[in-house]
């Protein structure tokens, strides 16, 4: 039986790629939801299939996790019911694909202001219930993007960089409980990430996965159960996976 069966997990970005992947993965292992993203109809509809499908009870937020009085909000009307025990921060995006010195600095805004102020926003609202509890698992989504730079990922990359950094400054606050902080960094998913990158020009964001076969929300989402349903005295600080073909940030075997 899935240790998630019965708790609440709380997903962020929860109406696309990953994060909804997750959402279905976690709900089929008998886990309640907390699903947050800015496309509320979207999360509608996900929760109504995931209650119809699973018998699970899930809460839905249209939020934007840049608006932090807005989270904070959200945060606090779902704690007063229900203390998440698991928190995927996978809210994010790509901006654009420029030279640092020919980038769009609305871009980098977007960018810092999500997958860095927003994870920080989400985790600041979350955290300090689980630490009350002495209970609780926070799976941070990063990517090999954070791990090596790529040429025009400038901003991205620094930001998942940042993520990474935070998941080993977590861990490290959060000593004295037993709360566990993870990583899972993916390299190349086939998910909306390219199309939102390139601004809705699905062709450029097909021509990324070309000639090789990436990995799927998925099994991504596959990856971060198996993160989640370790037993609570183990805990995996980093999780690197790649689809085989890419061998590292730069070298992808593309036919
Ligand atoms: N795809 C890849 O190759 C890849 C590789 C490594 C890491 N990642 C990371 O994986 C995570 C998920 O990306 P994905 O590939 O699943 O892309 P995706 O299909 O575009 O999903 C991104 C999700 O984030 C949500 N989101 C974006 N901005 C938000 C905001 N301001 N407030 C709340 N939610 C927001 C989106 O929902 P709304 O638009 O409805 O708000 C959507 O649900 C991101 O952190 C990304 O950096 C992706």
């Amino acid at each position: 039986m899935s240790r998630v069966s019965g708790k609440l997990v709380l997903v962020t970005g929860a109406s696309s790629g990953i994060g909804e992947a997750c959402a279905r993965r976690f709900a089929a292992e008998g886990a309640h939801l907390a699903l947050w993203a800015r496309r509320g109809e979207r999360l509608t509809q996900l929760a109504a299939e995931l209650e119809r499908a699973h018998g699970i009870a899930v809460r839905i937020a249209a939020v934007d996790v840049r608006d932090r009085a807005a989270v904070y909000r959200t945060a606090a009307e779902l704690v007063a019911t229900q203390v998440p025990d698991v928190l995927i921060n996978n809210a994010g995006l790509a901006a654009g694909l420029s030279k640092i010195h020919e980038g769009d600095v609305d871009d980098w805004d977007r960018m810092i202001d999500t997958n860095l102020k927003g994870l920080l926003n989400v985790t600041r609202a979350i955290l300090p219930h689980m630490v009350t509890r002495r209970r609780g698992h926070i799976v941070n989504i990063g990517s090999t993007a954070g791990h090596m730079s790529y040429p025009k990922g400038n901003v991205y990359s620094a930001t998942k960089a940042a993520v990474r950094s935070l998941t080993d400054g977590m861990n490290l606050d959060v000593a004295g409980t037993p709360i566990r902080v993870s990583s899972v960094d993916p390299g190349f998913v086939e998910t909306e990430f390219s199309e939102v990158r390139f601004r809705g020009d699905v062709d450029r964001a097909k021509a990324v996965y070309r000639g090789f076969k990436p990995l799927s929300a998925e099994d991504v989402a596959d990856a971060i159960a198996y993160v989640v349903n370790l037993p609570e005295h183990v805990n995996i600080v980093d999780l690197i996976l790649v689809p085989t073909a890419q061998r590292n940030i730069y070298v992808v075997d593309r036919e």
